[in-house]
This record gives C-alpha cells, structure tokens and sequence, in this order.
C-alpha cells in the first residue's frame, strides 16, 4: 500500500497504475461503512485508491472541522488490511492555496434538506470531490448511500461537467440496532447512543407504512416526526418524503421516495434516509 501526501507524489503513483481506478474519497475516522466502499471498488477495479482528508471548505463556520475525529495510524492500518493500492492524505494548504477562488456549486439539489440546514455544505462537497477526481483520475468512484443527497449532488455534477467516470451508490452499513455508521456516532454519549435508535426506527416505520400502500408523503412525515417526537431530547432538522431524484416535496400518488432525515442529540446531528420502491 502506497501512502503519499503531496499532489506531485500522487501524480507519480498515479502514472504507474494500469486499468480501472477505483477512488472512495473520504474524510477518515474509518468505520464498517467506509470499508465496504473500499471492498466494492477493490472487487470492480484493477486498482484501488482512497483519500483521506477533511474538507475545511464543506464545514460552516460554527460546525466541527477542528475537532472532527481524526486517527490517521488506525485508518491506515484498516486500509492495509485492504489491501488498498493507494492511500492519498493532502494537507489542507495543499488543497486550497491561499488564493483559492474556484468553487463548484450545484443549483437547486443543493439547496434543499442538508442544503438548507447547511449552507454551502455541497458547494465545499462538489469542489472537493472535483478537485480530488481532477488529481486521482478514476475511472470510477464510490459513495454510500447514507449521504443520499451528496450522490445526487456528485452524480449531477459529474454529468454537467463532463467527468470521464462512473459514480457507483452504496449501500448504507448499520450498527446491529439499526443505526447507520457514522464517524460523528462517538460524540454521543451512552444515553444519546440509546435514543439515537429512533433513528431507523421511523425511517423502518414509514418504510412499513409504504408496503402497506400508504401513499401520502404527509401521513408519512407526520409518522416519522411524531416517533421522533416522542423521545426526550431529540431536536429535528427535517423530516422529508422528496422525490428521489429532484429532491422535491413530495404529495400523493407517487412511485418511489426518498425518505430522509436529520435529527440532533446533544450536540450531534445524525442524518439518515430510506429509499421507498
Ligand atoms: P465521509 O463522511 O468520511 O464519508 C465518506 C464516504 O463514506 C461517503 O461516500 C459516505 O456516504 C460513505 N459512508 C459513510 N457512512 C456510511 C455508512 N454507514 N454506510 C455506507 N457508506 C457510508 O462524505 C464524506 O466523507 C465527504 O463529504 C467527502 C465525500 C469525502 C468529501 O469531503
């Protein structure tokens, strides 16, 4: 496995590979999700990369950048089990030169759900994939599906502009309660941990409501909200039934959703989603 830090070096390695790249861009603190992206490229591709850095430009200014978990040693050594081909670990001033002015911003698909919460959240997502594709050249690179609107938002990107390569959605990895892997799940304390489970519970409850026929996205939001209402503590960001494409609000008489949601415990905000087929 080949670590390399700077852009030059990346470069070098880059040219020595032969066949597919297939590229996970994460921002590290590595967990079961994150791996199962590394085992789905590695088994599609002839190499493997993965970068590791945390993106400064996609935190707002009151959000976790400087104390987003970070434990480089551990991460490398589940890479290395990996047998990953390439590990990619830039600095920040690397990334972004002090006179960085280039910014890719996804109209519409960013402003909603995380959009809205987040301002400019996908505009620092969407230059840093780019800027990462641009250096890694893939031929293919991999997302989870917890981050539902990030996929689409990538997707759209990589179509507008042309990119030379396949995005490939994964599925999302839950703990055994149900809760989705996550890096941010160790800011919680023991009591948040057990509450967080209400979690997939209303996103399996709406899920249930669906098969049973239920097509109306308000029946379905109020479901979700009221189960997550119910429990001390939780404060909802949103709670969504959107069209899995656009992302819009959805009514009555649909075919698929995207049920989705943020939910704060503490000082942590959770978000995850079910798609509805
Ligand atoms: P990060 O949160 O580290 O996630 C990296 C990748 O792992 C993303 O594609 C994310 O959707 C996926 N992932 C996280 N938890 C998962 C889970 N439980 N199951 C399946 N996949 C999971 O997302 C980012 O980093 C950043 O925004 C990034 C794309 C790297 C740009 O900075």
């Amino acid at each position: 496995m080949k670590i390399v830090r700077s852009i030059p070096d990346l470069k070098a390695a880059r040219r020595t590979m032969q066949g597919s790249l297939g590229c996970v861009p994460t921002m590290g603190y590595l967990h079961e999700g994150h791996l199962s992206l590394v085992r789905r490229a590695k088994a599609e591709n002839d190499n493997t990369a993965v970068s590791i850095f945390v993106n400064p430009t996609q935190f707002l200014p009151n959000e976790d950048f400087k104390t987003y978990p970070r434990d480089e040693r551990r991460d490398l050594t589940l890479l290395e089990k990996e047998a990953v081909d390439l590990v990619f670990l830039p600095e920040v001033r690397d990334m972004y030169s002090e006179d960085h002015r280039t910014f890719v911003i996804i109209e519409g698909l960013s402003d909603v759900l995380e959009g809205a919460i987040r301002p400019g959240h996908f505009r620092g997502v969407a230059t840093v994939v780019a800027k990462l594709f641009n250096l890694m050249e893939p031929t293919g690179a991999y997302f989870g599906q917890k981050d539902a609107q990030q996929v689409l938002v990538i997707k759209k990107m990589v179509v507008d502009l042309n990119m030379n390569l396949k995005i490939i959605a994964c599925p999302t990895i839950r703990e055994e309660d149900g809760l989705a892997m996550s890096s941010r799940n160790v800011y919680l304390n023991p009591d948040e941990r057990r509450k967080a489970r209400i979690i997939p519970q209303a996103l399996l409850a709406a899920r249930e409501l669906w098969l049973a026929g239920e097509r109306n996205a308000d029946i379905l939001r109020h479901r979700m909200r009221q189960m997550i209402e119910g429990v001390a503590g939780a404060r909802i960001d949103y709670v969504s039934v959107a069209d899995p494409e656009t992302l819009a609000e959805l009514g009555q008489d649909t075919r698929a959703a995207l049920a989705s949601l943020a939910v704060k415990f503490g000082r942590t905000r959770l978000i995850d989603n079910v798609i509805l087929d």
